[in-house]
């Protein structure tokens, strides 16, 4: 039911943990099932994303795409992890079984969230970015997988 990479960064995932007095941090939880998820993030003076870490009270799902999602934007540019959408994590992790599509939004949304937090402690616009919402998941995700 799940890919061999789904069950890889289930079982060994990347970039747990947190980072102290980090650039931004943004939690999010997930409306249908009540789990949430918080992500740090390490932003250089040139906007590229050094590090990034996540924790999470989520189930296996939400653990291999925030691990995945992790591994997407690191080195990044604050644009460049903007295209990192669940659909692209979804897509980099082989698929997920319908039922747990949600629960890729957790990562994206608590990146928007942390990315949002950073914009706002910098007095900076980010394209694209708009207020993260707190619960997700509420509103039924297209299934397109
Ligand atoms: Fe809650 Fe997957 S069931 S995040």
């Amino acid at each position: 039911m799940y890919s061999e990479k789904v069950m890889d960064h289930f079982q060994n995932p990347r970039n747990v943990g947190e980072i102290e007095g980090a650039s931004g941090t943004g939690t999010v939880g997930n409306a249908k099932c009540g789990d949430i998820m918080r992500i740090y993030l390490d932003i250089d003076e040139n906007h590229v994303i050094q590090d990034v870490k996540f924790k999470t009270f989520g189930c296996g799902a939400a653990v291999a795409t925030s691990s995945m999602a992790t591994e997407m934007v690191k080195g990044k540019t604050i644009e460049e992890a903007m295209q990192v959408t669940n659909k692209a994590v979804c897509e980099a992790l082989d698929g997920l079984p319908p039922a747990k599509i949600h629960c890729s939004l957790l990562a994206e949304e608590a990146i928007h969230a942390a990315l949002w937090d950073y914009a706002e402690k910098n007095h900076i616009v980010i394209e694209g970015l708009e207020k993260p919402k707190t619960d997700i998941g509420e509103e039924e995700v297209e299934e397109e997988y």
